[in-house]
Parts: structure tokens; sequence; C-alpha cells
């Protein structure tokens, strides 16, 4: 917050140059009455500034909250990573931002949508960027997809009206989406707050340990709140009488010094059991079971301080899943791998291209990188030269011993567009159809069933309705049954 009292200490407003302002009222015109004149360029500034206060919002996950934190590692897993932020005791500062989907910047925090789970540590080897959300699953397995499935999602083109027979539409046609749905449908589709849902890394991740030793891993960082959830009648509620009730619920918390926790849970799955198992462990509509692959706990974040800027730390906030450090590396998860590209080039275009100068981005340890220039640039590059390789003591890239974790091994073939190769298990209904007969309870499955029914209630194309209550059936054929009864279609 700006600082309330600068008034009574006799401060005198300044321009952004820091010159002694000459009013904060009055404009310069001619006579008292007469017209403005241009050279008041205490004036042109003050609208110039205001015209330019706006960046784009994100294309998708506009809407969101953030918090400063630390993760403090509560277990010894350095056999499975070297990563310096999982080491024994370590503790390393960090940021997380919390957001949903599909609304814009001012849209209502209580929309049904998965929520995002972006997490920033600065840990001593550079920033570590783990974005994930609050489904351990997404609604596709091939990133040629997304933007085809997120307009689905946003506006209507004539009307600017979100519009579910376009949602349905594009989820009954594209099967791959039914378990990602189905957990959106549920109670975690409304988290009662930022505070009351878990996070998961949704990808496979490769860790590698100071031997070299590779296995595959999957994060779940549980909520120490305890999951809890909104009803849907009280969201619709909360949507007109609080839009930012999630951000308020978290700052609120924070401020009071209740202070909320996560714990970091993976699985390990071993390197070479990939190969093998039933299904293909890289597609991001699947779950691991965890009897095949139990969780193992890692550390605890902890949120506790609200940045005093929320333009400055949150709206700047450039969070990328290709921030990775030595010891944790991407995986064959065709998704992933298209998502290493996207973050850094939409910052690029929404911040600039120096947005890792800016406070929230800056890694905490020294940046020796050969980049010069470009706009808003204020750090001179600390190499010695701006070129490599160079006589006057610039660093030099070195691969750390067995920490090369950019690597496992590929078929050699064509290149090829085509589907991962299919393996026993790999269905798109199996997943979604066990979440409700064995994961969700009589209550929390009459509510999926409500909260589907209220949704498609909506859709005003009878041929996408009668497509989606068959995609349904294909999830569970009772919960369809019930969903097309409810909708009187049974
Ligand atoms: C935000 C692209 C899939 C989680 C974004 C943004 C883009 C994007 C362009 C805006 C970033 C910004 O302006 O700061 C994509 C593409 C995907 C994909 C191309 C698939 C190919 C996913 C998946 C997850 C995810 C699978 C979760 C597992 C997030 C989160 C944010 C985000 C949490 C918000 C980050 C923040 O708080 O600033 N995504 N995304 N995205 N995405 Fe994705």
């Amino acid at each position: 917050m700006s600082d309330p009292n600068a008034q009574s200490r006799g401060e005198v407003t300044t321009t952004v140059s820091g010159i002694p302002a000459p009013s904060d009222e009055h404009s310069l015109t001619v006579g008292r009455d007469g017209p403005v004149l241009l050279h008041d360029t205490y004036l042109i500034e003050k609208m110039a500034q205001f015209n330019r206060e706006r960046v784009p919002e994100r294309v998708v996950h506009a809407k969101g909250a953030g918090a400063y934190g630390t993760f403090r590692v509560t277990n010894d897993v350095s056999d499975l990573t070297c990563a310096d932020v999982f080491q024994p005791g370590r503790e390393t500062p960090m940021l997380a931002r919390f957001s949903t989907v599909a609304g814009e910047q001012g849209s209502p925090d209580t929309w049904r949508d998965p929520r995002g789970f972006a997490l920033k540590f600065y840990t001593r080897q550079g920033n570590y960027d783990m974005v994930g959300n609050n489904t351990p699953v997404f609604f596709m397995r091939d990133p040629q997809k997304f933007q085809d499935f997120i307009r689905s999602q946003k506006r209507d083109l004539r009307t600017g009206l979100r519009d579910n027979t376009m949602q349905w539409d594009y989820w009954s046609l594209s099967p791959e989406s039914a378990h990602q749905v189905t957990w959106l449908m549920g109670d975690r589709g409304l988290p009662r707050s930022y505070r009351h849902m878990d996070g998961f890394s949704s990808h496979t991740y490769m860790w590698v340990n100071g031997d070299g030793r590779k296995v595959w891993v999957k994060y779940h960082f549980r909520t120490d709140q305890g999951n809890d959830f909104l009803p849907q009648d009280e969201a619709d509620r909360l949507a007109g009488e609080n839009a930012e009730y999630h951000r308020q619920d978290l700052y609120d918390a924070i401020d009071r010094g209740d202070y909320p926790s996560w714990t970091l849970n993976v699985q390990v799955m071993p390197f070479e059991e990939a190969a093998e198992y039933r299904f293909n462990p890289f597609d991001l509509t699947k779950v691991w079971p965890h009897g095949d692959y139990p969780l193992i706990e890692v550390g605890r974040m902890t949120l506790n301080r609200v940045p005093e800027d929320f333009f400055v730390h949150v709206e700047q906030a450039a969070f990328e899943p290709s921030n990775l450090v030595p010891g944790i590396g991407p995986s064959p998860d065709k998704m992933l791998l298209a998502r290493l590209f996207s973050y850094p080039d939409t910052h690029r275009y929404r911040i600039g291209v120096n947005y890792n100068e800016l406070p929230p981005n800056r890694p905490h340890v020294p940046v020796h990188a050969y980049s010069k220039d470009g706009a808003m640039r204020s750090v001179p590059p600390q190499v010695g030269a701006v070129y490599h390789p160079n006589s006057f003591g610039g660093p030099d890239a070195g691969r750390q011993e067995g920490t090369d974790p950019a690597s496992w091994p590929v078929d050699a073939g064509e290149i090829v567009r085509g589907a991962y190769t299919l393996r026993r298990d790999d269905d798109d209904f199996g997943q979604p159809g066990s979440l409700v007969r064995d994961v969700l309870d009589d209550a929390a499955r009459a509510r999926l069933v409500s909260n589907v029914a209220g949704h498609l209630g909506k859709v005003t194309d009878d041929g996408v309705t009668g497509r989606a209550l068959e995609y349904w059936r294909s999830i569970d054929r009772e919960t369809g049954d019930r969903i097309a009864a409810a909708l009187d279609r049974g």
C-alpha cells in the first residue's frame, strides 16, 4: 500500500522524474476559465502514464492471487534428486500464484473451472518453476489441441458470451477430456478457497540424483487446511456478492497470521518401468494408481507474505515450466514439451523481453547470461564481454556430471504426426469411470449429477446434448442415465 501518512509528513508530490510537481488539482490554462495548455507536461505525464497502466492480461489464467512464502524440506529424498531445493533441511523462498483458467481479470473467483497452482522457487541453482493445476490430469494429451480447447471455453466470436454449447461440443467430441471433465464437474471444480485445494504437477517429470540415476515423478501438494468445496448455489451467490472471494480469503488469512501450507509428496516410478507400464505413464489424461506408486513426503510450503504491490509482484509474475534446475528434467509428455516453449514466449509478448529483471522473476543468485539489450533492460550483463568465447574472464557453460536430465531413449524412426502408441490400458473412459464409482461417495456422485445437469441444461443444441449424455454413459452408465433423467431425457 502507498503510505497514507505521506501528506502529513509534508512530502511534496513529484513527477515520475522526481521533479516537484506544480499541482495535484489544477491544469495549466489561459486564464482561470480558458483552454488547457499543451505545455502542462505534468498533466500530459499523468494522462500518458494512465493510458499505459495496463499490460495484456494472461491469455489464460488471467484472474488470480499470489503470495510469497517458503518451502522447507522435511524428508530425505537426496537418493532421488540432487536438486538443491529438495536437499535435506533446505529452506527456499518462493512465490505462489493461484488462478482460474477461462475467466478474465475481473471474472468471479467462484466460477467452475480448474484452478492454476503455479510456484516459483528462488533456489541456489536459479529459479525453479512448477506450474501445475488443482487437478492431476488435463483435457488433452497433445498440445496441437490446446488452443482449440481454450477457445471453446472462452467467449463466443459473435456475442462475446461464455457458451455452454461450445464447451460441451468440444468435450463431447474429445473423449480424452473425460477424466478432467469428471474432476471439473465434481467438487474439485469449485474449491471453497485457494487454501482448501490440492496442487498437482499433473505432468510427469524426471528426477536425477547425484550418481546420475533417473526416476519419473509426479508431484502432489496436499493442502494442510483440508480439501473443501463450494456447493454450486453458494458459488453462484458469491459470484455476485464478491468476485474476489478467493483472493480476499487468501490475503485475509495471511494478514491475520493464519498461514496456509501444503505438504509436497511425490509418486516415483523407476526409470525403466515406464517403457512397460500398462498405460502410457506420460499421458496427461491419466493418474498413476497410488497402489503401484505410493506417495513419498518431500516437504512443506507455507505462504506468509502478501506482496506489497499486486501489479508488480502478481501481474508481472512470469511462471514457466521451462525453468528446470539440475536434478529435475522434463519427460516425454508432449504437452509438457510444448509448454516449455509457450510460457517464455508469452512473457516476452505480455511483459517484455527483460521480464526476468522484474522483482518477482529475478533469480536470487547471480545471473551470468550472454544476453543483452532489449526494452527496459536495467541490469548490464555480468559476463565481462557479451560474446563467447572471450578473453576477458567471461563464464563458460559446463555440464555438471550426471545432471543433464533432458535425455531418455527414443525410438529411432520416421518423423510422424500421430497419437502415442497405444498400450493395453490406454482408454479414455476407464479412469474417469473409477473416479465416479470408486472414489466419490453417494453424496459427491449426486452433486456431480446435479452439476452436470445444471451445466448441460444451458446447452442450446440438441445434438450436442445427446452426444454429451453418451459421453457420460461411457464414463459410467448409471451416472449418464441419472444426468439424462435430471434433464428429462431419460
Ligand atoms: C498459464 C499455455 C497447459 C497451467 C498459461 C499461459 C499460457 C499457457 C500461454 C499464460 C501465461 C502467462 O501469461 O503468464 C499453455 C499451453 C498448454 C498449457 C500451450 C498446453 C500445451 C497447461 C497445463 C497446466 C497449465 C497442462 C497445468 C498442469 C497453467 C497455469 C498458468 C498457465 C497454472 C498460470 C500461471 C500463472 O499463475 O501465471 N498457460 N498451457 N497449463 N498455465 Fe498453461
